[in-house]
């Protein structure tokens, strides 16, 4: 029986989720495309994170800052030192790399021969700035996010006047050279995250890591993740990442096992005090009722966006064997519901004209279609019968499908068919937009 990751990645590409970059070249290096559902989907995983995080939090300020940055940042940040890099071995035989750490046996899984010694490999993206390729015009591609926001530390304090406790949100592109990417959109080497780092006194540290580590997971219920998929794993000591001083996973239950979707770091000064020192720029922060200068810790929640994209898509990919609607056409298959949650769907609404051959059907459909695509995502859809087109739809989560048909014509009321409960209701045309923004 086909796993249900390969099911997903097959359903990913078919229905426009998620295609292989460069696909006509053979693809390219664990990069992705996300087709024309995907980007839906990635965007509306982002607004609900900007919105749970910068707009319904107090004290959280947005930033935008740039993926290349001086190279000094990560002399600083420890990403250039032996801090950002796994472990690598090489098969004496077969010349296949693997990371140490995700060898069950000290042998080469692909053939079975002999494994180097372990080598220091650097996950930082190298690039040239200007049009000379020598020692002075190397950078990199930021592997985190955050480093844009520690260095802009200082402008967000003054410009917002802010006062510690207080956070910086961001989203953005980051880069890493990871040696095994696998497991499709799970490990990829140009992936998007999703990071705020709070500000605080070093003496609140643990009540703030406590308090974010359970908004972090809360975020994840609201928004329909089944909760025993989801759970949160201290990092033991030894594993910890060069800045942190402790560390929560925030994993899901994939196919292939219990995977990390979120870290949640206490960074301690690390940051600020190794950016003060390497640019001379003082980033402690002056308390003005104790007169004292410190530099805050930093509390992090940091998640991948495609990560988090796979987790919501593998939670609400669902398949009803026999089929739900219990048609003949259907009974022998198996029909696939996508229950993402209604603020994540990519589509809200389809408008369907029963008919494509009556004009006046058609010209009624356009004219609703035209009215609510201008609230709510929503496509239009005339092809194949009402059947398949409603399987067509459940399989890509579209929450509402609107049967325009002959009674329409005479009494301005349409069927809305609702994805989860397939239950079906007769409204008023004009009452449509209400209805579905009440629902
Ligand atoms: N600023 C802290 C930081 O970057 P991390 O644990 O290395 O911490 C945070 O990464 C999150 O970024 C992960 O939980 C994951 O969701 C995402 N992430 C990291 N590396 C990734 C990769 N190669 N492909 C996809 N997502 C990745």
């Amino acid at each position: 029986m086909e796993d249900k990751t390969d099911k997903i990645i097959s359903f990913a590409k078919r229905r426009g989720f998620i295609f292989p970059s460069s696909e006509i070249y053979g693809g390219f290096s664990s990069c992705y495309d996300f087709g024309p559902l995907g980007v839906e989907l990635k965007n509306n995983i982002k607004k609900a994170w900007w919105n749970e995080m910068t707009k319904m939090k107090d004290n959280i300020f947005g930033l935008d800052s740039s993926i290349l940055m001086s190279p000094k940042i990560w002399q600083a940040s420890g990403h250039l030192t032996a801090g950002f890099a796994d472990e690598l071995v090489e098969c004496k035989e077969c010349h296949h790399r693997f990371r140490k750490d995700f060898l069950e046996k000290n042998k080469c899984p692909d053939c079975g021969g002999e494994l180097t010694d372990p080598k220091k490999f650097n996950l930082m993206m190298k690039t040239f700035i200007g049009p000379l390729e020598d020692e002075a015009a190397i950078t990199y591609l930021r592997a985190e996010t955050c480093q844009g926001i520690y260095v802009n530390f200082k402008n967000v304090l003054q410009t917002m006047r802010a006062k510690i406790p207080f956070g910086i949100a961001q989203i953005g592109k980051a880069f890493r050279n990871e040696i095994t990417p696998k497991n499709f959109i799970y490990r990829m080497r140009e992936f998007e995250q999703m990071e705020m780092q709070w500000f605080c006194n070093p003496k609140d540290a643990d009540k703030f890591f406590d308090f974010w580590k359970k908004e972090r997971m809360n975020w994840y219920l609201s928004l329909g993740i089944d909760e025993k998929k989801l759970r949160a794993t201290e990092t033991p000591k030894e594993e910890l990442a060069h800045y942190a001083r402790k560390a929560v996973d925030i994993e899901y239950k994939f196919p292939f096992g219990w995977k990390e979707i979120e870290g949640i770091h206490n960074r301690g000064d690390w940051d600020l005090s190794n950016h003060s020192k390497h640019s001379s720029e003082d980033l402690s922060y002056h308390d003005d009722e104790t007169d004292k200068k410190y530099y805050p810790y930093v509390i992090e929640t940091s998640v991948g966006v495609d990560r988090s994209l796979f987790a919501f898509l593998t939670d609400a990919f669902t398949e009803v064997e026999g089929g739900r609607t219990k048609t003949t056409e259907s009974k022998k298959s198996v029909e696939t519901v996508l229950k993402l949650h209604k603020s994540l769907a990519p589509v809200k609404v389809a408008v369907l004209p029963l008919v494509k051959n009556k004009p006046k059907i058609v010209d009624l459909a356009k004219k609703v279609y035209d009215q609510l695509k201008v609230e709510f995502a929503t496509i239009y859809d005339e092809t194949g019968s009402i059947g398949r087109r409603y399987r067509r739809l459940d399989e890509i989560g579209a929450l509402f499908a609107i049967t325009i048909d002959f009674d329409s014509l005479e009494d301005n009321t349409v069927t809305v068919r609702d994805r989860d409960t397939m239950g079906q209701e007769r409204v008023e045309i004009k009452k449509l937009i209400n209805y579905i923004k009440e629902k």
